[in-house]
């Protein structure tokens, strides 16, 4: 028999199955799943529990869950302390990036270029906010941000619209030198909130 899931956890991923079957507008789903998101990284169970998930340096997320009916996926990550994050997109996905331990810097940008050459960006940082426990990050597809580490530790449950990995790809910005590249989404690594 395996384990018991986190009630916390299991709650969340049944009231957004109530949101997915109850909207069909990708945009109200994902406002909707913002708002049960908040709810679910201020509980201090999960909270609890996020400071004995693994490390996922070098491009990866653990999986947290994947609806097979509505298609959306739960990821988390863990950064470690002073981590410097890329700056990207997450393509045409949309994503709610919700905090439950330490604290990030949230760093958004505008594009000052047409989009007309694949290789091509010219972008500005618009704006740095901290987030801490309980903070969520709704980020609308092609939305240009970076998240960076604060002194300690941190971890952050993400809500996707679809998967990153294989099917959609992924933008990364070197503000410098003006590029844009695509990529494929971070490593999938299966995760159970066991209890
Ligand atoms: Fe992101």
């Amino acid at each position: 028999m395996s384990a018991k899931q986190l009630p916390a956890f299991t709650s969340f991923i049944e009231d957004l199955r109530a949101i997915w079957s109850r909207e069909t507008d990708t945009q109200k789903r994902m406002e909707a799943g913002r708002d049960r998101l908040a709810v679910l990284v201020s509980d201090p169970s999960l909270q609890e529990h996020s400071r004995n998930w693994p490390s996922t340096e070098g491009r990866k997320n653990l999986l947290l869950h994947t609806d097979e009916e509505f298609g959306f996926i739960v990821n988390a990550v863990v950064r470690v302390p002073g981590r410097s994050g890329s700056v990207h997109d997450h393509a045409d996905a949309w994503t709610a990036y919700g905090l439950c331990d330490g604290a990030e810097y949230l760093e958004r940008y505008d594009r000052l270029d047409d989009g007309s050459r694949s290789d091509y960006a010219e972008i500005t940082k618009t704006s740095t906010t901290l987030g801490t426990p309980g903070t969520v990050d709704l980020v609308p597809p092609f939305a240009i941000h970076a998240e960076q580490g604060g002194t300690g530790r941190s971890a952050a449950v993400i809500l996707r619209s679809q998967l990153l990995v294989g099917r959609v790809l992924q933008g990364n910005y070197d503000p410098d030198k003006r590029t844009r590249r695509e990529q494929s989404g971070p490593e999938q690594i299966p995760f159970a909130l066991s209890v």
